[in-house]
């Protein structure tokens, strides 16, 4: 048996903060307590640190065919990037194809990562279809794979766009199964007109990105997603929400008594629409789905998270190169693949902003980064908190360094970083992934293809702290 003590921390979870000694055994937390001392255990110093519980970023996608092209990090440089951000556990979105088993893509997603991630992962399963074939698979994939959350795509027509139908169907079937439904609400076809519009026009700057998908398109999408879930009396998951449009209706479905839940980005929270009009086409950095919005966004975005109508961050990590990938559109804004390097600044970027800006407490910011993320994905308590019995997922946090955030430091495997330029305050100095260290010091020393696959409880198990299922 390997023991580790973390010595002289502030340990903080999402209810707690205090000063106290943390033994590791193995790859749990077995003790927490004042000045333990165990012979042969290894000490490491967390003097005037935070202990935080690992991050968790509920939304990435790792080597995704998207755009005529694949993302450019994979589970190897994605999940490097991911620990040296605090992150210790993802959960990636399988992506699957209509009229085919999904079983194929679930493989597909395991041969991607199994040899190479280096902190634990999930996926989140895409649904396109409902059919016989499907109903008959779902079961088998909550109960083998451990996968209990689904994805719909109300936008990218002709691409991933689902019908209504289909939502209300996976709605009410992930009702009877007990697991989650993610959108990605945006009105698709109405993105499609105002896009056909724009071309029509001669309108093919980055920019027209953001113009052709308005907040409108986004907040209707979210609302008729949640007047679904409450007629299909089931649950949702808002992801990237990045406008108040779509952030109040989450709201009013919530005060309806709607199971609704909401997650918001970095990206929404710091960068906005001007972005997008950068000369030499580098707006096309920036282009993602919802699109960066107009800057006073951004303290709604915040008031969302600190009132709790939003409750978690996701990365929305699908990075392209700058040169060679986002320059497919150099001449039609609609061919730049769609997506950005988020995976790394996710936890500090809100810590910065957040935390040290007064906009949330600390216990809101391991709430935020983690421990909601894993009570809705069934990982809790194993992740996103520290207590006895937990995985030993722990990030040593030093929240007084200030750095500035650059593609020439950043561990992303791509070209350019969004936040390029961005001053913030805290660094994760030591991460650890189930008792091993993967950071340390700053430093990379984990190992490819550590990280463990993660079958996660079901949603109504969560709800019912029916916490047993929760063993893997
Ligand atoms: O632009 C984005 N967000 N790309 C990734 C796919 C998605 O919509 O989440
Ligand atoms: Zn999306
Ligand atoms: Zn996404």
């Amino acid at each position: 048996m390997t023991q580790k003590i973390i010595k002289n921390g502030t340990i903080v979870t999402a209810s707690d903060t205090y000063q106290a000694d943390l033994l590791i055994e193995d790859e749990q937390i077995a003790l927490i307590g004042q000045g333990l001392a165990i012979e042969g255990a290894e000490i490491v110093d967390a003097s005037g640190c935070y202990v935080f519980p690992g991050g968790i970023d509920p939304h990435t996608h790792l080597e995704m065919p998207f755009g005529g092209t694949v993302s450019k990090d994979d589970f190897e440089t994605g999940t490097i990037a991911a620990a040296f951000g605090g992150t210790t556990s993802l959960i990636d979105f399988c992506i699957t194809r209509k009229g085919e088993t999904l079983k194929n893509p679930i493989k597909e997603w395991h041969a991607k990562s199994k040899d190479k991630a280096v902190i634990d992962y999930g996926f989140h399963l895409m649904i396109s279809e409902i059919n016989e074939n499907v109903l008959n698979e779902l079961p088998s994939i909550l109960e083998d794979e451990g996968i209990t959350s689904f994805k719909v795509f109300m936008a990218y027509k002709n691409v991933f766009q689902a019908d209504d139908g289909t939502l209300f169907q996976t709605l009410k079937t992930a009702k009877e199964l007990g697991a989650l439904v993610m959108v990605h609400a945006e009105n698709g076809d109405v993105i499609d007109y105002l896009v056909n519009e724009a071309l029509e026009a001669g309108n093919t700057d980055p920019i027209y990105h953001a113009l052709t998908r308005p907040p409108e398109a986004e907040g209707e999408a979210t609302s008729r997603a949640t007047e679904l879930t409450g007629l299909a009396n089931s649950q949702l998951y808002v992801v990237h929400v990045s406008c108040d449009e779509s952030a109040q209706k989450i709201k009013a479905a919530r005060e309806k008594g709607y199971d609704v839940w909401g997650e918001t980005c970095p990206q929404y929270l710091v960068l906005d629409q001007s972005y997008m009009e950068k000369p030499n086409f580098e707006g096309a950095k920036y282009v993602w789905s919802p699109p960066l919005r107009e800057k006073w966004n951004q303290e709604k975005l915040w008031m969302a998270l600190k009132n709790g109508y939003l409750q978690t961050i996701g990365s929305d990590q699908c990075s392209f190169d700058f040169k060679g990938q986002k320059d497919l559109g150099i001449d039609d804004f609609t061919k730049i693949p769609n997506g950005g390097p988020m995976i790394e600044d996710r936890f500090s970027i809100l810590f910065s902003e957040g935390v040290k800006k007064g906009r949330i407490t600390l216990n809101q910011f391991v709430d935020i980064t983690s421990t909601r993320s894993a009570k809705l994905f069934g990982l809790y308590p194993k992740k996103g908190t520290i207590a006895v019995g937990s995985d030993a997922d722990i990030v040593i946090f030093d929240p007084n360094v200030e750095r500035t955030i650059s593609v020439d430091t950043h561990h992303m495997a791509v070209d350019y970083n969004a936040f390029e330029g961005m001053e913030i305050t805290g660094e994760p100095v030591t991460v650890f992934s189930r008792g091993e260290f993967v950071i340390r010091d700053k430093q990379f020393v984990g190992k490819l293809g550590a990280g463990n696959y993660l079958k996660r409880a079901r949603y109504c198990d969560m709800l019912t702290n029916n916490s047993d299922k929760l063993t893997v």
